[in-house]
């Protein structure tokens, strides 16, 4: 491999949902940088360098397969890509602590440190490190003291350049960003390695959409953006259980609502809660900060956030317990879809697995379906996953059921031929759509109990 060619080596540890797309958008823009992904994980290493990708996200083969080879590598080599990197971009996991202080709250950030650390063991030169994880604010400082405590004279300076894509549209978000938000220490030092990365995302990002700020603030810019777009469907769940009572329908009211330019019409989809690796993960991570800082009311506010939540994935179990005569006891129910949202085969803090499991509890027989994401959820299940079926076909999987419940927004299954699936159910046969995707009066016609979400049942008794 010829490196001297290239203007730039751009390094990125953590070949996940955001390193591996983040770093195929920068190569496929950028042909006169070398940029090379590396993970601890060889088998996700080498689904990279193949057309079946570790992961599935609209668009992205083909955006790999621009630059994979010519300025794109994927490897598990850390010593000698950390050695020539100028940039390092650092994109590994910070789940949510699961031990000792701030346990179920705050980030674990042991990858981090460990990253930081192997970074500071062989470097031989000054280098940028960019935090592309969500971290805690105030990350930077920690991270800059471990690496900048080396008696090699070198230098690191650690910026923040938090990432904004969703799941399922990542590809067009690296494409055409709201903003890309680089923060650095106000320094001489801070300001010129803030303007290299910079210069990095001008090559297709128009200067207008990149903002710079502070470090902290873009720490933090990142934790409340999460916090801001999950309290709108926090928001709007709880409404969808007010419209139940008071016979309004939460669509029309979100429709009238978010005509308010003000507010504006995004995410105030109803659902049946909302998943994901990041969203509850960042505002618990939000509310311990808080915490920290003695801002209690601040805290609980957020934290309202995920409550809200939880109830909601709560109550929409109750509603279909109690539609289907107050027991499931070995009735067979489909769920349709396991992905946290359509376009992923990612079933991480999925509402689909949660409802799965506590459908399990009441001794109902669950199938389950989708598209993309039953492979990783039949992980995910462990042991558990042999008390569930799995069905690819989503007629199979309707089939003698009494229920189906509508877990995520597939396209798929707005098109299904639902007369074709009623006549194979247990009558009288039940439709509860957890995503309000479906045409209600129509399913009600062919002869189904309809239970969207926010809105009154249709049903025929
Ligand atoms: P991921 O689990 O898909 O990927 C992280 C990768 O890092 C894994 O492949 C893991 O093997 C690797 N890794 C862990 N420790 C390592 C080490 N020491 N050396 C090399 N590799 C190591 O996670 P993700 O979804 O890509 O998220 C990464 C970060 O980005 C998180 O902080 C997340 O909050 C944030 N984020 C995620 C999204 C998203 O849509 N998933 C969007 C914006 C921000
Ligand atoms: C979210 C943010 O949208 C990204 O900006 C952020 O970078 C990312 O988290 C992250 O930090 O990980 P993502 O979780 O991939 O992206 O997907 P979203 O489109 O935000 O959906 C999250 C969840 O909310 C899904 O379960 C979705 O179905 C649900 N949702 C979304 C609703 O229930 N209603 C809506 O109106 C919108």
């Amino acid at each position: 491999m010829n490196t001297d060619k290239f203007e730039k080596h751009i390094l990125c540890i953590g070949a996940g949902y955001v390193g591996g797309p983040t770093m195929a958008m920068i190569a496929a823009r950028c042909p006169q940088y070398q940029v090379i992904i590396i993970d601890i994980n060889a088998e996700k290493i080498k689904a990279w360098q193949t057309d079946d990708l570790p992961i599935y996200e609209p668009g992205l083969l083909e955006l790999v397969k621009t630059a994979r080879g010519k300025n794109l590598y994927f490897s598990t080599e850390l010593e000698e890509n950390i050695k020539k990197a100028d940039i390092i971009f650092v994109s590994v996991n910070t789940p949510t602590k699961s031990f000792g202080e701030g346990a179920g709250k705050t980030a674990d950030l042991q990858y981090w440190e460990k990253t930081a650390r192997n970074i500071l063991k062989v470097s031989v030169s000054d280098k940028i490190i960019v935090e592309k994880s969500t971290l805690p604010v105030r990350t930077a400082d920690a991270m800059e003291r471990i690496l900048n405590s080396n008696d090699k004279g070198i230098h690191f300076e650690v910026l923040s350049n938090p990432e904004f894509l969703a799941e399922g549209t990542a590809v067009n978000d690296l494409e055409n960003p709201d903003r890309v938000l680089v923060g650095s220490q106000e320094t001489a030092r801070g300001r010129k390695a803030r303007a290299t990365v910079v210069e990095v995302y001008a090559n297709w990002v128009p200067r207008e959409k990149i903002i710079t700020s502070n470090v902290w603030s873009a720490e933090l810019s990142k934790l409340v953006a999460n916090a801001f777009l999950a309290q709108r469907i926090s928001s709007i769940n709880s409404i969808s259980a007010l419209c139940e009572k008071a016979e309004a329908d939460v669509h029309e009211v979100a429709k009238a609502v978010g005509a308010d330019t003000r507010i504006g019409s995004k995410f105030l989809q109803a659902s049946v809660g909302f998943g994901g690796s990041c969203f509850k993960k960042d505002i618990l991570n939000l509310v311990y900060i808080c915490e920290s800082y003695g801002l209690k009311e601040v805290a609980e506010y957020w934290e309202n956030v995920v409550k809200i939540n939880e109830y909601q994935q709560r109550r929409f179990v109750q509603t279909m317990t109690r539609a289907l005569f107050n027991t499931i006891t070995n009735k067979r129910i489909a769920l349709f879809g396991c992905a946290f949202k359509a376009n992923t085969g990612d079933i991480r803090e999925s509402p689909a697995i949660y409802i799965a499991k506590k459908l399990l509890q009441e001794q109902a027989r669950i199938v389950l379906t989708d598209p993309k994401a039953l492979e990783n959820t039949r992980q995910e299940l462990g042991d558990l996953a042999r008390k569930f079926d799995f069905e690819a076909d989503p007629y199979k999987a309707a089939m003698n059921t009494h229920a189906i419940a509508i877990m995520t927004e597939w396209d798929l299954y707005k098109t299904l031929d639902y007369e074709r699936i009623f006549q194979k159910m247990e009558k009288p046969a039940f439709i509860f759509d957890g995503r309000n995707i479906l045409d209600h009066t129509r399913l009600f016609e062919i002869g189904f109990n309809v239970y969207p979400l926010g809105k009154e049942p249709l049903t025929h008794f």
